[in-house]
């Protein structure tokens, strides 16, 4: 694949791609270029839009999530990266390889060894025991029995199902198979991981954990992932950027906290309005630089506004720290408190 090499410096990269459905895209797409909307199109054609003119830079070693309400075009845009659709327009390129030239062979190499999917229906195969299930992709890999029973033991023991080797899918709930999937996405070892909504089967409390353990798995991994949820506060929690998308159109593309402190439209400010604050806020962004004496307590700077509260029950500050524990500036219970206000509509403006 190396003529078609091109250097982005990217994990992915997605320019101008649009996807209609529907038997002649082409005159449609010419209605969507004239600016007509989705709805416009679907009226005029009877053609879905899927994406409208999606471009995204996705950096390496990233979590990036894509949000949007149920229709918005979530699953077409990730499918678009392992090209289980193909667009009606546009460009994809991933690891500097451009996806759409790939031939077959290509492309099974490529899902094989570049991009794992976690799908939002699970997708585990039915007959066969969860061990065999997370080794599945490396079996196909040609890894060798021993050598991939082995690393699906240790995947699922990661995923905290350890005594469930033998189970059948069928007897699991739905928050234990969507950990195999997990799991067996994890396994093939991929730079680049795609979950389509892959914590929504999951009760609050395991999907919680599993938010918090992917974080940290990405951290020491320093895998790429592209999640998908419809979830703002998960979007929050997890995201180093977030892409919101509406009528398959990104509307907006920042750091969680550029969505939150200035959202850029009215779609994207009435999500904001119901979410967590200071699950948004970094303290990095809120805080004083400088070294200060007596300090206590430290958080790293990529801590939330919500980890530091508790500190303020019997402190007024706490001291914040860089990559190798040396303090670069504190927060203060006055910082964070005016900083939720003032992103509070309503609440202590001006
Ligand atoms: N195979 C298809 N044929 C026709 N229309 C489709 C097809 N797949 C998706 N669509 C349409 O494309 C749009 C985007 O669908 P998509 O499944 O990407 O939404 P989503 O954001 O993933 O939604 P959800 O949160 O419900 O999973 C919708 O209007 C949908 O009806
Ligand atoms: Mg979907």
């Amino acid at each position: 694949m190396n003529d078609m090499t091109i250097d982005t410096g990217l994990a992915i990269r997605m320019r101008g791609v649009t996807k209609i459905f529907g038997d002649n895209p082409q005159g449609a797409l010419a209605l969507l270029e004239q600016g007509r909307s989705k709805a416009e199109v679907q009226a005029e054609t009877n053609h879905v839009v899927g994406l409208d003119n999606v471009s995204l830079d996705i950096a390496r070693g990233q979590i990036f999530v894509v949000m949007g309400l149920s229709g918005s075009g979530k699953s077409t845009l990730i499918r678009h990266v392992n090209r289980l659709i193909e667009p009606t327009a546009g460009e994809i390129v991933v690891e500097g390889n451009d996806v759409l030239q790939m031939s077959l062979p290509d492309l099974r190499t490529y899902r094989r060894n570049t991009v794992a999917m976690v799908f939002q229906k699970f997708g585990l195969l039915p007959h066969r025991s969860v061990i065999d299930n997370v080794a599945y992709g490396l079996e196909t890999r040609g890894v060798g029995k021993a050598e991939r029973l082995e690393k699906a033991a240790q995947w699922i023991e990661t995923v905290g199902l350890a005594g469930y080797e033998n189970s059948r899918p069928r007897q699991l709930s739905g928050g234990q198979q969507q950990r195999v999937g997990l799991a067996r996405a994890l396994a093939l070892d991929t730079d680049i991981i795609l979950m389509d909504e892959a914590f929504s089967a999951l009760d609050p409390l395991i999907r919680s954990g599993m938010q918090d353990q992917l974080v940290e798995l990405q951290k020491s991994l320093g895998k790429t992932i592209l999640f998908i949820t419809h979830d703002f506060d998960e979007a929050l929690k997890i995201a180093d950027r977030i892409a919101v998308l509406k009528d398959g159109a990104v509307q907006q593309e920042g750091r969680p906290e550029d969505i939150v402190l200035k959202p850029a439209n009215a779609h994207i400010e009435e999500f904001v309005r119901e979410v967590n604050k200071a699950r948004a806020i970094h303290v990095r962004t809120i805080m004083e630089r400088g070294t200060f004496e007596d300090c206590q307590f430290t958080v790293p700077a990529d801590a939330r506004c919500e980890d530091v509260l508790p500190y303020f029950a019997e402190h007024q500050w706490v001291g914040v720290t860089n990559g190798e524990g040396r303090q670069i500036g504190r927060v203060t219970a006055k910082r964070v408190i005016q900083a939720l206000a003032r992103y509070t509509p309503g609440v202590g403006e001006g």
